[in-house]
């Protein structure tokens, strides 16, 4: 996608050296765009766990990467293996990494050590280059979605109808953009094809507390795209359902079991059962290298990430002078927990789009698309 009429990926290889890997700092954003170049495992990993680069499927892509540095040091086996672990722990939830780290050792364990870093950047680069493709073709999937809503007749009997013309309203949760992919995204995928095919369309953007994925990335990255959208706070989703004002919800998944359940950014589960309430079909958009095959139970088998509770008790902005500042907003003597993700149930999840089409978010469903899993 574009910044300022410049073409960027969220991950990159540097065109000079041919090594070094460059990602956008999403801690700065939206107040700086910087640039990260990475040349050790260890700041690859580092970027990981300090979320400098977030979002299932950009992790995966990073955490591939990630291990091509590694190899730069140390590419004998038992070092590989060592390293693919310690990338494999920076974060717990999304499946992406796993899924990335599996299949880079699946073939580089086939590989001579003097052959395995070339190898390591060739399945890096493929993995990154087929999220790109996966995520235009959720686009693809999903547009008829919006374009059935556009087609609805307007306000549905419900009090107060749209709020913006007659433009379709779309609620997202937390940050599931080109910026938390290699480029396009998962749920903001279906939103930019709509956009690019002359929908009128808007988008409520979730804050997403506490890290503000949505606030901070979902806002910047479809303002930068033009697209028509308002950030609220967390909790008015229901509100704006209940008044007719959200057509439908689209949200990412860091984790999608065998039989439809759907981790994401904590509070989408909340969103969920608003929508149900309320009649708007709510999906999940998600490439195939989220779904984990090996899980059917999502709230019992997904591991959930806690993380730092100052998350919570603080908050970061810009103050009025442009300086960035941290600041608390919880009592000094109040503790504060961290969940980072949570499962909605596959029976609150009206479908699932993924890069082979849109599927019940059931077993079923997920095996008529991928036949191979069966
Ligand atoms: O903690 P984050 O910012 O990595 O969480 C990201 C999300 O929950 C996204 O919605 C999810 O990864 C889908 S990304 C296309």
């Amino acid at each position: 996608m574009k910044i300022n009429g410049t073409a960027y990926r969220s991950v990159w290889v540097d065109t000079e050296d041919s090594w070094s890997v460059h990602i956008l700092d999403q801690t700065k954003l939206p107040w700086s765009l910087d640039v990260v170049r990475l040349v050790t495992r260890d700041q690859a990993a580092h970027a990981i766990s300090s979320m400098q680069a977030r979002g299932a499927p950009l992790i995966g892509a990073v955490a591939a990467y990630a291990l091509c540095l590694a190899l730069r040091n140390d590419a004998s086996t038992e070092a590989m293996e060592r390293d693919a672990e310690l990338i494999g722990a920076t974060r717990p939830t999304a499946v992406n990494l796993r899924w990335a780290l599996e299949r880079m050792l699946t073939r580089l364990r086939n590989t001579l050590p003097s052959e395995r870093v070339a190898v390591a950047y060739e399945e890096a680069a493929l993995i990154a280059d087929e999220d790109v493709a996966r995520n235009e073709a959720i686009g693809r999937h999903g547009l008829p979605l919006i374009q059935a809503a556009a087609r609805q007749p307007r306000c549905m009997g419900r009090p107060l109808g749209r709020p913006l013309g007659h433009a379709v309203n779309v609620l997202t949760h937390c940050n599931a953009g080109w910026l938390a992919t290699v480029d396009w995204g998962t749920a903001l995928a279906p939103i930019y094809a709509a956009f690019n095919a002359g929908i009128d369309l808007h988008v409520w953007v979730d804050e997403t507390r506490p890290r503000n994925q949505g606030a901070a990335l979902t806002a910047w990255e479809l303002g930068k795209h033009g697209v028509p959208h308002t950030v609220v706070a967390d909790n008015a989703g229901g509100h704006f359902m209940q008044h007719g004002m959200v057509d439908l919800v689209i949200v990412g998944a860091d984790r999608v079991t065998r039989t439809g359940d759907a981790a994401n950014k904590i509070g989408t589960y909340l969103k969920a059962l608003a929508a149900r309430d309320n009649d708007v079909p709510f999906w999940v958009a998600m490439p195939s290298s989220t779904i984990d095959w090996t899980v059917s139970d999502g709230v019992a088998e997904i591991p959930i990430e806690q993380r730092a509770a100052a998350e919570v008790t603080d908050m970061t902005g810009q103050m009025a002078d442009g300086t960035i500042a941290t600041m608390r907003v919880v009592a000094t003597d109040s503790r504060a927990a961290n969940p980072a993700f949570d499962v909605t149930p596959a029976r609150l999840v009206t479908g699932l789009i993924t890069e082979r089409g849109c599927c019940a978010a059931s077993a079923e469903g997920l095996l008529a698309l991928f036949p191979e899993r069966r």
